[in-house]
């Protein structure tokens, strides 16, 4: 008797750099970071079915800025979790693009990570979170962290990461002005960094714990990401002006900005308002997930 597998259906969410510290320089040409890194509810989805040969098929808000691309990254997992684990057969993937494009929030990665799970449960491969994550560092240096869509402490160029024991849940607002920012062009322009020296965080159960722990310590990317975008600057006034707000700060290397709330009614109202007055940019309100 085969038991038929489920058809995986798997969210890959937003990623926020709650902070991120940047190091030395390491003689690969990528700089050490220590970063903590958060998941949101709101993400892309992915659904995979059985098919000899592999396809995706894009969907959503953002599918349209992927369709110029000449291989997804999803693509690539893909291809590679099949050469990794000699499968010889395909998938027919969708993927729901309604996070943003190269924006900050780790989309890209998430996706591929999410391909690697999705497809090791389509094929019945069983492998483990830690083979996963091996696969995901070949494909780009946020992958790793997005295998398990947890809280985690990130560090080296992010294949280092520490599972975070408690991080509250918390409404979030992400704000992202179109405009791109190239990673590379931000490391360039980096002029001041905090370094990599801080410990793991500590127990943090209350959005009281997390804020305080959080206001210590910054996005080093955020002022070279300025300076070549200053519509980043905008987004972060029109954020810390809301209702409601307890912090605001740039996620990864830009341009998407995120403000943590006291209240959802309030994170939604916010996203309301600032969605009406700058119609370009993609604003949405979520939740930060707890550990
Ligand atoms: O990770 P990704 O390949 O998108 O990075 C693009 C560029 O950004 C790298 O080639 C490097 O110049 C810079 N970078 C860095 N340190 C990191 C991540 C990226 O210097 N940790």
């Amino acid at each position: 008797m085969t038991i038929e597998v489920e058809a995986p259906r798997i969210t890959a969410p937003a990623k926020v750099n709650l902070f991120l510290h940047v190091g030395d320089k390491r003689p690969d040409g990528y700089h050490a970071l220590q970063s903590l890194v958060a998941f949101t509810r709101l993400g892309d989805e992915l659904t995979f079915s059985r098919d000899p040969e592999l396809h995706l098929v894009l969907r959503g808000p953002f599918a349209g800025a992927l369709e110029a691309e000449a291989d997804n990254l999803v693509l690539k997992a893909a291809r590679a979790l099949q050469a990794h684990a000699g499968v010889t057969h395909g998938a027919a993937i969708t993927l729901t693009k309604n996070l943003p494009v190269a924006s900050g929030l780790g989309g890209g990665s998430a996706d591929a990570a999410a391909a690697l799970r999705g497809l090791s449960r389509l094929w019945e491969l069983k492998l483990c979170d830690g083979a996963l994550r091996k696969i995901g560092e070949t494909l780009g240096s946020d992958v790793p962290v997005c295998v398990t869509c947890t809280p985690q402490w990130m560090e080296g160029r992010g294949e280092k990461l520490t599972e975070v024991k408690a991080v509250p849940a918390m409404p979030i607002v992400l704000v992202n002005p179109g405009v791109g920012v190239p990673t590379a062009k931000v490391f360039a322009a980096l002029k001041e960094r905090r370094g990599t020296g801080l410990p793991l965080p500590p127990k943090m159960e209350t959005p009281a714990e997390l804020l305080a722990y959080l206001k210590d310590n910054s996005n080093d990317l955020e002022a070279p990401a300025r300076a070549i975008a200053p519509v980043i600057g905008e987004v972060l006034t029109t954020l810390e002006s809301q209702d409601g707000v307890c912090l605001t700060r740039m996620s990864g290397s830009g341009a998407t900005c995120f403000a943590l709330f006291d209240s959802d009614e309030a994170a939604v109202k916010a996203a309301r308002a600032i969605g009406e007055r700058r119609r370009e940019w993609w604003t949405a309100a979520t939740q930060i997930e707890s550990t």
